[in-house]
């Protein structure tokens, strides 16, 4: 089972020239997982707590492409952790079966999350006690 000592900051090499920057990230390269899916989030207030979930297969990789917010990451086990996310360039990997809560959006947060996994609304466990039953 994973625990948050799973769960990695990312520093994504930035190309840049005279003419700005440029972030890539690849499946299997910069991102450990073949990339099936994107998804951004922006336009929440900073007193909203999204995610509240864990996923029985997904992997994400979030990155804050604009603005900040935080990633609380919780394990089966109860240890936690918190990511800044702050820059552009920095991502943090989640494992599957991590419980994680994303708030403290910046009024121009724009969070733009990579997955594994195609949209499965089954392997999402947002019951945190059934979440934390998983635990052996
Ligand atoms: P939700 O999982 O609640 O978002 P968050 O993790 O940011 O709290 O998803 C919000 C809605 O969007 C919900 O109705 C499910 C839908 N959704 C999809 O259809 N596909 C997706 O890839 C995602 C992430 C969500």
């Amino acid at each position: 089972m994973n625990t948050v000592y799973d769960v990695k900051m990312l520093e994504f090499p930035q190309l840049g020239d005279d003419r700005g920057h440029l972030v890539v990230v690849e499946g299997c390269s910069e991102v450990p997982f073949e990339i099936r899916r994107i998804f951004y989030i922006y336009g929440s207030d900073p007193d909203v707590i999204r995610g509240r979930h864990a996923n029985r297969r997904s992997e994400f990789c979030l990155i804050n492409v604009c603005g900040t917010s935080k990633v609380k990451v919780i394990d089966v086990n109860g240890e936690e952790n918190v990511f800044y996310l702050d820059r552009p360039h920095i991502g943090v990997y989640l494992p599957s079966m991590i419980w994680k809560d994303m708030y403290e959006f910046s009024p121009d947060s724009i969070l733009l999350v990579l997955s594994n996994e195609y949209y499965d609304a089954s392997e999402y466990i947002r019951d945190f006690d059934t979440f934390r039953s998983r635990a052996k």
